[in-house]
Parts: structure tokens; C-alpha cells; sequence
């Protein structure tokens, strides 16, 4: 069923285009959780794991500004409740994952002066590899997201 509201949906294209495109954000992914998972405290590189970490940052920013841009849009139009709904949550999920990257990059911050970089590392970590896993989980339910509205264009959806 459709209504005409002025809501929240997606530009099912636009945002594939846009996860399929990010080969930066992934790469950036690929190196932290390389240097966090296979490095013991005495060989890494507090200062270089702070930069990636940075950058990932960063990338993370524009990955999330680009699909508000383009990939989410709010308009009265006729649009399906359900994925209105689902679109409105996982748009928002983007702040609160934005605000845990940046936490992270703090503690890598600390990781220079610290009076105890091996513990500090471990949290750090914890909190990237929290922060990853809420990541995975939201890019996963986009995903499904993206593949409910194609569906729905074609007259395939409920
Ligand atoms: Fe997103």
C-alpha cells in the first residue's frame, strides 16, 4: 500500500552507486583493523595508527554526507510506509555512528602520552571494533534497504 506523506526515503541507485564507489572508506577499514587485530604494543606505530585512524575519520564524513545528499531524500510523495520507516532510522543511525568514530579517534589521540599505551590499546580496540560492528550492521540493513526498494519499483514487493 502507498499514501501520499512528506517523509523519508531513498534513491535506491544513487546509494548503491555510493557504497559500491567508497573504495577509500573500505581500504581505510581494511588498514586499521589489520594494524589493531595483528599488531602487539610493542611494534606499533602510535602515531601512523592515529593518522589512519583520522583519515578513516574523515572518510566516514563524506561516505555519510554524500548518502544524505544523494542516497536519502525527504519529499511528499507517494512512498511505502514500511520503508519510509526503515529509511528514517537508519538515516539517523549515521550521527550516532559519526559520534563513536570520533571517539575512537580520541582515545588513538591519548595513545601518544599515555602512561600505559598497552591498556589504552586495548580499549581501543574494544571501541573500534564496536564501532565496526554497528557499522557492518547498518551498511548490511541499507543494503537491505536498497534491495526492498528496487523490488518495490518493479512490483515484485509486498
Ligand atoms: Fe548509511
Amino acid at each position: 500500500m502507498a499514501i501520499a506523506m512528506r517523509t523519508v526515503s531513498i534513491n535506491p541507485a544513487f546509494l548503491r552507486e555510493i557504497k559500491d564507489d567508497h573504495h577509500e572508506l573500505r581500504q581505510l577499514i581494511h588498514h586499521s583493523s589489520a594494524m589493531l587485530d595483528h599488531s602487539g604494543p610493542v611494534e606499533i606505530d602510535y602515531q601512523r595508527l592515529g593518522e589512519l585512524l583520522t583519515k578513516l575519520r574523515d572518510q566516514l564524513a563524506m561516505h555519510f554526507s554524500l548518502e544524505e545528499a544523494y542516497g536519502y531524500f525527504e519529499d511528499a510523495i507517494m512512498v511505502a510506509p514500511h520503508l519510509c520507516r526503515r529509511a528514517e532510522s537508519l538515516r539517523s543511525q549515521h550521527f550516532d555512528l559519526f559520534a563513536e568514530m570520533c571517539r575512537v579517534v580520541e582515545t588513538s589521540e591519548q595513545l601518544l602520552y599515555h602512561e600505559m599505551p598497552a591498556r589504552l590499546l586495548q580499549r581501543l580496540a574494544g571501541q573500534y571494533h564496536l564501532f565496526l560492528s554497528r557499522f557492518h550492521e547498518h551498511e548490511a540493513a541499507e543494503c537491505d534497504l536498497i534491495l526492498e526498494a528496487f523490488n518495490d519499483d518493479i512490483g515484485t514487493g509486498d
